[in-house]
């Protein structure tokens, strides 16, 4: 078995004990370098680990499928909560290691994000651009969350659909300015949150970057800086 592990938003205090135990005793540790890169410390010395970026992320995955193929105990990382933006990596896991995979939910950014800006899931909508390929119908769908009144949390896809760009493209669709807005910048670590509304979301964000559009208010949220 594979165990796919969400390592959590960054701070490791927001790793599960479950998936502390899975990176302590697994035999290879791998996922992309900057995840590895959080939780180097736990693993154990002995241990191999494989990094990849997305260029060589197939070849590093096929390694890992034969290590594990070999008897290893195999680990793969991933940011925050792999069932929130990780399918894609996921299913390339799967198919490198011919779908003997495990997962192991973590804390995701959006969970960082609802508890920074008191936000219910229960009215609010998940929706990722951090995807390859046509994100259009998420386009769609994003806006239909916000004419339902929902909130949304939204990841961005870096670099052509960053926050203000999806700003620009809800309210071209017709969706108001005034809808209370917040971007919030490496959650658990150095972060950084913007508040104001969607019509003032003009400035840039660093890739690790995450935003809520609430339904509008009827008592307009606070605006200007809150960190
Ligand atoms: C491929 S998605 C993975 C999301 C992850 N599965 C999760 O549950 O948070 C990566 C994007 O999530 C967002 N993200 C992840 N961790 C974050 C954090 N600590 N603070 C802000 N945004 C974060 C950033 O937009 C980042 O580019």
């Amino acid at each position: 078995m594979i165990w796919c592990v969400g390592a959590g938003p960054g701070d490791l205090g927001f790793l599960t004990l479950r998936g502390q135990q899975l990176i302590e005793d697994a035999d290879v540790v791998a996922g992309f370098t900057a995840v590895v890169d959080l939780v180097r410390v736990l693993v154990k010395p002995t241990a191999r680990i494989i990094t990849m970026s997305y260029k060589d992320q197939v070849e590093r995955l096929d390694e890992v499928g034969s290590l594990h193929r070999g008897g290893s105990r195999c680990v793969v990382v991933f940011m925050g909560d792999l069932h929130f933006s990780g399918f894609q990596f996921l299913e390339r896991v799967e198919r490198a290691c011919q779908h003997q995979v495990e997962t192991i939910s973590g804390i995701s950014s959006a969970q960082i994000l609802a508890s920074r800006c008191r936000v219910c899931f229960d009215d609010t909508t998940f929706i990722t651009f951090h995807r390859r390929g046509d994100i259009t119908p998420f386009q769609e769908h994003l806006v239909h969350v916000l004419q339902d009144k929902r909130n949304a949390i939204v990841i961005p896809r870096p670099w052509d659909f960053m926050p203000a760009a999806v700003a620009v493209y809800l309210m071209e669709r017709g969706v108001s300015p005034d809808h209370p807005t917040e971007v919030w910048e490496h959650l658990t670590r150095s972060e950084a949150g913007w508040k104001g509304v969607l019509g003032e979301c003009i400035s840039d964000f660093s890739d690790m970057s995450i935003m809520l559009i609430r339904a509008r208010a009827k008592n307009m949220a606070m605006r200007g800086n809150v960190r």
